[in-house]
């Protein structure tokens, strides 16, 4: 299944997407660890990318889908993907359509988690991500049994140099005026499935799982 993911800031994208892909035997790919990972490892990509992530800006374009059109030729996604974070333009969801017909692909479903903008500052203000491994917590929503230690993993938790309170202002209005366009797009493509997203991390899952047709 090919399946893109899509939602605000502190939606809960990479959450579900985590737990969908293990289900359905796919890669979870998520432009924002692609990018994270590039920054770590000091790449030119890394480099790049961070003067935008820096502020809560996109990334350009072409540079995020020239990354995303190599990805998804790898051998791993033949059998489908979760696209978690793209796109995010109406020029992205053109590019990769066009990307995907080169492929012989096409998506199967958008899903649009949708959580009211009050929720996503505490969300996004309260959540802890693993140094080592990339999993995701909530201080309050979904603590980790260790405080500061990933319960996967034992790594150390750390908050996104992009969860500060200035940056999260901007990354809300760049999706209100940049990727929000993109639900009515897909609506009218017939490719979109929208969730309530102000529900139970499980909750949320159950329903994304019935519009998909899986019972996880
Ligand atoms: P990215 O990393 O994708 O950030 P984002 O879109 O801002 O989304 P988040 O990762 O912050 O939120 P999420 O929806 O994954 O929520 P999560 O599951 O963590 O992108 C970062 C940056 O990279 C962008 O700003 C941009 O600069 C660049 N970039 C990325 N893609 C790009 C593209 N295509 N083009 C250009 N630039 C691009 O959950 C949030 C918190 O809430 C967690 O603490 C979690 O535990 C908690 N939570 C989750 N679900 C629930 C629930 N149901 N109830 C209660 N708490 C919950
Ligand atoms: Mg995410
Ligand atoms: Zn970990």
């Amino acid at each position: 299944m090919n399946i893109v993911l899509m939602g605000p800031p502190g939606a809960g994208k990479g959450t579900q997407a985590d737990v969908m892909a293990r289900n359905l035997f796919v890669p979870h790919i998520s432009t924002g660890d692609i990018f994270r990972a590039n920054i770590k490892a000091g790449t030119e990509l890394g480099q790049l990318a961070n003067q935008y992530i820096s502020k809560g800006d996109l990334v350009p374009d072409e540079v995020t889908m020239g990354m995303i059109k190599d990805r998804l030729a790898e051998d791993d996604c033949a059998k489908g993907f979760i696209l978690d974070g793209l796109p995010r333009t109406i020029g992205q969801a053109d590019a990769l359509e066009a990307i995907l017909a080169e492929q012989g692909k096409k998506l199967d479903k958008v899903v649009n988690i949708d959580v009211p903008a009050d929720l996503l500052i505490t969300r996004l203000s309260g959540r802890r991500v693993c140094r080592n491994c990339s999993q995701t917590y909530h201080l309050e929503n979904n603590p980790p049994t260790e405080p500061g230690r990933c319960d996967e993993c034992g790594g150390e938790l750390y908050q996104r140099a992009d969860d500060s309170e200035e940056t999260i202002k901007n990354r809300l209005d760049v999706y209100t005026e940049q990727s929000a366009p993109l639900i009515a797009y897909y609506e009218q493509k017939g490719l979109l499935l929208s969730i309530n997203g102000n529900q139970s991390i499980n909750k949320v899952l159950t329903d994304i799982g019935k519009g998909l047709g899986q019972s996880w």
